[in-house]
């Protein structure tokens, strides 16, 4: 009989890749919390960390590995080489400027952009046929240039868009109504940042329109000034993490493997990912996020969510504040 992958090399007989690689650029506070949450998860079989600082991505890739039996079977690497993504099956940018207190995401754009610029064609060379999930703020605005940059399909260049926000906005409902956030099925568009808005109109609890909830006892209404509240609180809460800690790193991890694992395994899972939007509510040529349907493509298709007046406004004013950046920047 023929071994197949017996050596651990992920490979078969043949030399295809039986295994899946997980590539993650910067390892700052959320590129590492990234690779821990993907390895205590599964998410992938091999997960190559890549940092221009050496001292600081070996730190993390042995620490990582020193935790190595309590987890999946997986590969760890790091190396401030781009070599080490080679072939890698999703690349993950978390590498960029931080967002300091008082700053929006916005305010990072030039350094950003201008990074992307640098380390985009480097790692689409080591790594031609990955999906590349951008996760570095302001993620649309980068989602967009590396799109521009890489020359990729743009289905094979997402961002985490609002993915992040929208667990933010079910943590908020789900414990306004006192139900398991699972039971919670709404979403954040627009802009992952300050413009960003929630699509009430098309929330449900359980199955039940968001907006037809009827609270049960010890809880209160989820009438328009909670929901305002609840809105207003999730589009703040980043600065309030960063305030208090410097970063926001254990919630963006964990919704960035998501996203990944939902690629990796095909999954063709609805999440409001950031992709290029061509003709949604009229909008186009712009990263947003929209519910999408993500799968081993990467973006598969936007989903033609029915959107209230209110959110078509919302939405068409996050694009424009998106063109303006990019006019801004010249991409
Ligand atoms: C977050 O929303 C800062 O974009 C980062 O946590």
């Amino acid at each position: 009989p023929t071994p197949e992958n017996t050596s651990g090399s992920g490979r078969d007989a043949r030399g295809a890749r039986t295994t899946t690689k997980l590539a993650i650029v910067g390892a700052g506070a959320v590129g590492a919390t990234l690779a821990y949450a993907a390895l205590a998860r599964g998410a992938a079989r091999t997960v190559a960390l890549m940092d221009v600082n050496r001292a600081k991505v070996e730190a993390e890739v042995l620490d990582l590995r020193h935790g190595g039996m309590f987890i999946p079977q997986a590969e760890i690497e790091g190396s401030d080489d781009v070599e080490v993504c080679r072939g890698a099956d999703v690349v993950a940018v978390t590498a960029g400027a931080k967002q300091e207190p008082g700053q929006s995401r916005l305010d990072l754009a030039e350094a950003t952009v201008a990074l992307t610029r640098k380390i985009l064609p480097g790692l689409v060379e080591v790594a031609p046929d990955a999906v590349f999930l951008m996760v570095t703020n302001p993620v649309d605005v980068v989602t967009y240039a590396a799109q521009q940059v890489s020359g990729l399909p743009h289905e094979r260049v997402l961002g985490s868009g609002t993915v992040l926000d929208s667990s933010r906005l079910r943590d908020s409902v789900a414990r306004h109504c006192g139900v398991a956030v699972g039971n919670v099925h709404a979403n954040i568009a627009g802009e992952h940042g300050d413009s960003e808005i929630v699509l009430w109109s098309s929330a449900t609890i359980a199955g039940v329109p968001l907006l037809d909830w009827r609270p049960f006892r010890g809880h209160e209404p989820l009438d328009a000034a909670a929901r305002e509240r609840i809105a207003s609180d999730v589009v703040t809460s980043a600065y309030r993490v960063i305030a208090g800690k410097g970063a926001t790193n254990y919630a963006v991890g964990l919704a960035a493997t998501r996203i990944i694992e939902a690629i990796l395994n095909d999954e063709h899972r609805v999440m409001s990912v950031s992709s290029r939007l061509d003709g949604f509510y009229g909008i186009s040529d712009v990263c947003l996020s929209v519910p999408s349907l993500v799968d081993r493509r990467g973006v598969a298709e936007t989903i033609d969510t029915p959107l209230s007046d209110d959110e078509v406004a919302g939405l068409r004013a996050s694009a424009r504040s998106m063109r303006e950046v990019q006019a801004r920047l010249g991409i």
